[in-house]
């Protein structure tokens, strides 16, 4: 079991790098191969917004750019669970989990097809590598009340599930976190965090 976590904060010990390391931990106890994705100290650049040469070639590589969006994109396709942790940065997941989640979009395999364009129809489905896999979105916010992130957590969980069709299996919102570390004091919090990676690295 190949284990990736994935990190869109620029805080090292950030609450959300700290979410993650927690939840790989519970997933090395189980024995899973484990990687932590820092998504800052990475080269990604921005989507061009050319996709249809993406999209309608196989080998989910980006037409323009060679970057670290390959080896990721290699990792997802050989790997077995993720989590993607992100803060809640202007009521959305931050901008550093954004451009990682645009540049994806070469994992979609197409074809074109006979529908008008901006329809379903206008192109078949061929493929997606990402598709099926199991996935764990989490955020992490400052303001206590969890009404404040639920759109952001909805478009999240949308875009891993419905844009990249991963398996959704857990879904984890901190709240009244501000400071790097503050999660710390959320012990049981992280208590459920580790369980929660060691449970689904055991493949329950
Ligand atoms: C640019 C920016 C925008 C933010 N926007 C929000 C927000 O809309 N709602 C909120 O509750 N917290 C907001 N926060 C607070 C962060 O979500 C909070 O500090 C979080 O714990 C940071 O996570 P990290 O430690 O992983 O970086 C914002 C912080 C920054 C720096």
């Amino acid at each position: 079991m190949k284990v990736y976590g994935f990190v869109g904060s620029p805080r090292k010990q950030g609450n959300s790098d700290i979410l993650v390391d927690r939840f790989l931990e519970g997933a090395a106890a189980s024995q899973a191969e484990t990687k932590k994705i820092f998504l800052d100290d990475l080269v990604i650049n921005q989507c061009r917004g050319c996709y249809t040469s993406c999209m309608l070639q196989p080998g989910y590589r980006c037409a323009v750019f060679r970057d670290d969006m390959d080896m990721l994109m290699d990792g997802i396709a050989g790997g077995d669970l993720f989590i993607f942790a992100s803060p809640l940065y202007c009521s959305c997941y931050s901008a550093i989990m954004a451009r990682f989640f645009e540049r994806l979009l070469p994992f979609w395999q197409v074809e074109a097809g006979d529908g008008e364009p901006g329809t379903p129809g206008a192109f078949h489905f061929l493929n997606n590598p990402a598709r099926g896999k199991k996935a764990v979105i989490a955020l992490v916010q400052d303001l206590k009340e969890p009404a404040v992130g639920k759109l952001a957590l909805d478009i999240f969980e949308h875009n891993v599930a419905k844009t990249y069709m991963m398996d959704i299996v857990g879904r984890l919102q901190v709240t009244d976190v501000r400071s790097r570390g503050d999660i710390l004091k959320k012990t049981a919090v992280l208590k459920d965090v580790f369980e929660m990676g060691k449970k689904l690295a055991a493949g329950k």
